[in-house]
């Protein structure tokens, strides 16, 4: 094997870190919530901000979406993101929890760009019936726009690294240990 577990693991930090500063194949990520009847539901989101040092990710979505209140009833969250140029897949799992703190929220809500707010101008909750032949009714109030607008943070607790490049492929397990992290190879 190449690396170690620990290198491994740093590699991912740095690829989160990598996925939230530009574009890259792990900006999008397929992020797995538990539904109320416990069904797992799934879907793609954009991962915005990684904070290395907490191993927290953050996402931008709408507060009235089925994600917010799955999150609110159970926080267990897992993410899945696959670089198809370096054959890497990794799953995180963690805890999710919908940012309270005001002045953290517009900070977010700041730093996104316009076309990501303009996301946030449809009057009706995100899955809400549209009548047949319209379209969903938008405002052009941006404090609005920021009335439904969450900010998620993921704080991570498991990585799983899997890397297809090698012969065999190559996979390690980290978890949070305390403080700290402890990273081992297991069978791919
Ligand atoms: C490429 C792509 C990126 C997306 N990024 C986000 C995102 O960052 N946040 C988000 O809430 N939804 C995003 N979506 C929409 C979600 O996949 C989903 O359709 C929506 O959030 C409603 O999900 P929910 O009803 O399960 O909450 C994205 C969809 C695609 C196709």
């Amino acid at each position: 094997m190449a690396t170690t577990p620990d290198a491994a693991l740093a590699s991912v930090r740095d690829a989160l870190a990598a996925a939230t500063t530009r574009r890259t194949p792990f900006t999008l990520a397929s992020l797995a919530t538990a539904s109320a009847d416990g069904a797992p539901r799934s879907r793609s989101v954009i991962l915005r901000a990684w904070d290395v040092d907490r191993a927290v990710l953050g996402i931008a979505t709408d507060a009235r979406s089925a994600k917010v209140r799955e999150i609110r009833a159970d926080p267990r969250v897992a993410l899945v993101v696959w670089d198809d140029d370096t054959q890497v897949q990794v799953r995180l799992e963690g805890r999710a929890a919908v940012l309270e703190d005001a002045d953290e929220r517009r900070r977010r809500w700041d730093a996104l760009g316009t076309r990501s707010r303009r996301g946030y101008a449809t009057l009706a909750a995100p899955g809400t019936p549209v009548d047949p032949g319209g379209t969903p009714a938008q405002d052009d109030d941006e404090a609005a726009w920021f009335g439904r607008f969450a900010w998620v943070e993921v704080a991570v607790d498991r990585v799983d690294r899997l890397d297809l490049s090698t012969d065999p492929h190559d996979r390690v397990v980290a978890e949070r240990d305390g403080a700290g992290w402890r990273a081992r190879r297991v069978a791919p």
